[in-house]
């Protein structure tokens, strides 16, 4: 993933037919922040996530707030800080274009909790549900007990838009991260920042 201070263009395909024609990442993923604490606003939020990626103490969270505030952004960079190089083979990303009813709640949930992974002293594997309150209240049961089950070795976090639609108790066994709406001025900053890096003025608006 790009750092929001480092950008970095991909390599130009293969199979490119001209050289100068590069493959860009989306601005949206390219400056997508990969630590906790360059992801904007959400002052609240941002420093209970850094406390926990300081400590090592991940409990199971709910990440709640509207759509575009950074959840997802955040539970990711959070893994990172966490679990580092052990990312690939100690974290499970589940998102809504994922199937999440029960069977797979029962199944891939479960097997992925069974693991034997070998991770640093006081770390757990993570398992990310992200848009978690389009999950059904039966796949949110079945969430549950693997939860319970697997405490010792496995947390959740879970990324929704409400925290009401999850059931009440996996609810009683997150920590709630709230974000909300980021202020005018703190996008416009951001989008300053992109606007700077990729040199926006130079090389859309000389001589206009
Ligand atoms: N707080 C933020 N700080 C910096 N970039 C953000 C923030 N929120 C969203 N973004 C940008 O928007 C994109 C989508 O954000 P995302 O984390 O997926 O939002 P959510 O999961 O809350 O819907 C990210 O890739 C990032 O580029
Ligand atoms: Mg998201």
């Amino acid at each position: 993933m790009a750092s929001s201070s480092a950008p970095q263009h991909s390599s130009p395909p293969p199979s490119s037919s001209s050289s100068s024609t590069y493959y860009e990442i989306p601005w949206v993923e390219k400056y997508r922040p990969t630590k906790v604490a360059d992801v904007v606003g959400n002052t609240d939020a941002v420093s209970r996530l850094q406390v926990i990626a300081r400590d090592g103490n991940m409990p199971n969270i709910i990440l709640s707030g509207p759509p575009g505030t950074g959840k997802t952004t955040s539970i990711l960079a959070l893994a990172h800080e966490l679990l580092g190089p052990h990312c690939r083979e100690a974290v499970l990303e589940l998102n809504a274009s994922d199937d999440r009813g029960i069977d797979v709640v029962r199944n891939r949930i479960k097997m992925f909790a069974q693991k034997k992974v070998t991770l640093p002293p006081g770390r757990h594997k993570l398992i990310i549900l992200d848009e978690a309150d389009s999950m059904t209240s039966g796949a949110q049961q079945a969430l549950r007990r693997t939860m319970e089950i697997y405490s010792n070795t496995t947390r959740f976090a879970l990324a929704c838009n409400t925290s009401s639609k999850i059931i009440e108790p996996i609810q009683s066994r997150c920590a709630l991260v709230r974000f909300s709406r980021l202020s005018d001025q703190e996008i416009l900053s951001r989008l300053l920042t992109v606007l700077e890096a990729e040199k926006v003025m130079e090389r859309f608006c000389i001589g206009t």
